[in-house]
């Protein structure tokens, strides 16, 4: 008996099918009711008692190892391609990929970009990665001067000289460094401060800044761009008032408000009742800052002005805490592109 159980196990482990159907046939005539192992059972039950124990165990592994042995080879065959039977519906519509939308801070700072090309400006940029020059010296802030602590300022280790830029104001010096008068450049970018992440600030976040100049700019002419700006941005009723500041690069410089999109002026929780919400800083180009470009200050005259895009987006969209802008949550994010 023995040699039969070895027999029928040698033929499972050789059993190769040339066709799926046979493995059906195979497991049949092997492990079905009248097959090969069911009679081996029944043979086993006439021997000798001291035999009983190793042939129990023999049946056992057989009959284990053709269960499984039928079940690889059932396993195989599916992954055979010809055995794959889909049939494909071919006047099926075919399935569109979703479109993504874009990011909110994008289709702002596009906004504020497009606003003031219809005004004759036109894209300026420049380097994430600065040096001392570019960001401070040339506008004005002297070495030790406290006004570059209003800025903190991310260093590039071992070289107190590279450090990313704190504020698109950068380009302005670029592009007068460049280009001759007059100059009508809008500057958008990213920028960076080492200050703690909460609802109102970020290490990293977007600007845009604003420089004009040419022969005989004024204050009004400032007042004037952006006036059109802020109703062109928050509406028609929208209105401003500039109240006076400090910044190292412009002087007079000033600080602007909008009146607020949300109470209409009349005060609410986001304007903290004052009706008023502040959305720049800008000023008069200070005669230092053009003069350290090579601008003659006597010929010359211009304006500037910066805004942080996230803190206008958050005005427009109502929009409380402004880490939403860099969790990239998809549910957050699709939702602006149609309302703006
Ligand atoms: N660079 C300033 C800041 O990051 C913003 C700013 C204020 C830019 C006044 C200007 C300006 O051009 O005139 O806080």
């Amino acid at each position: 008996m023995i040699e039969k159980i070895n027999d029928l196990l040698r033929r499972v482990e050789e059993f190769k099918p040339k066709a799926s159907a046979e493995i059906e046939e195979f497991r049949i005539k092997v492990l079905g009711k009248k097959g090969e192992l069911n009679a081996l059972l029944e043979e086993f039950k006439a021997v000798a008692p001291e035999m009983k124990r190793e042939l129990g165990q023999k049946l056992n592994q057989l009959k284990t190892r053709a269960l499984e042995r039928v079940n690889e080879l059932k396993q195989q065959a599916e992954q055979q391609p010809e055995n794959q039977k889909t049939v494909e519906d071919m006047t099926r519509p075919g399935s569109n990929d979703p479109l993504g939308t874009r990011h909110p801070i994008s289709l702002v700072r596009n906004e504020i970009v497009s606003i003031f090309s219809r005004l004759g400006y036109t894209v300026a940029e420049g380097p994430e990665i600065e040096d001392d020059w570019h960001v401070f010296s040339a506008l004005n802030f002297p070495p030790e001067h406290p006004a570059r602590d209003m800025q903190d300022t991310f260093f590039i280790e071992k070289n107190p000289d590279i450090l990313l830029r704190t504020h698109t104001s950068s380009i302005q010096v670029r592009t007068m460094e460049n280009q001759k008068p007059p100059i009508r450049v809008i500057c958008p970018g990213r920028v960076f401060r080492n200050e703690a992440i909460s609802a109102r600030a970020h290490c990293i976040f977007h600007q845009v800044e604003g420089l004009y100049i040419d022969e005989h700019v004024s204050f009004a002419d400032l007042k004037q761009s952006i006036l059109y700006f802020a109703k062109e941005c928050f509406g028609e009723n929208a209105r401003i008032r500039l109240r006076p500041s400090y910044f190292p690069f412009t002087e007079p410089s000033a600080e602007v408000d909008v009146s607020c999109n949300l109470c209409g002026g009349k005060g609410c929780n986001v304007c903290k009742g004052t009706g008023w919400l502040e959305i720049m800083g800008c000023g008069m180009v200070d005669p230092n800052v053009l003069e350290a470009s090579g601008i003659d200050s006597h010929k010359y005259s211009g304006f500037a002005f910066g805004m942080g895009v996230e803190r206008i987006a958050m005005l427009k969209f109502g929009v409380k805490d402004l880490r939403l802008y860099f969790e990239n949550d998809i549910r957050f994010l699709q939702q602006f592109e149609s309302v703006l």
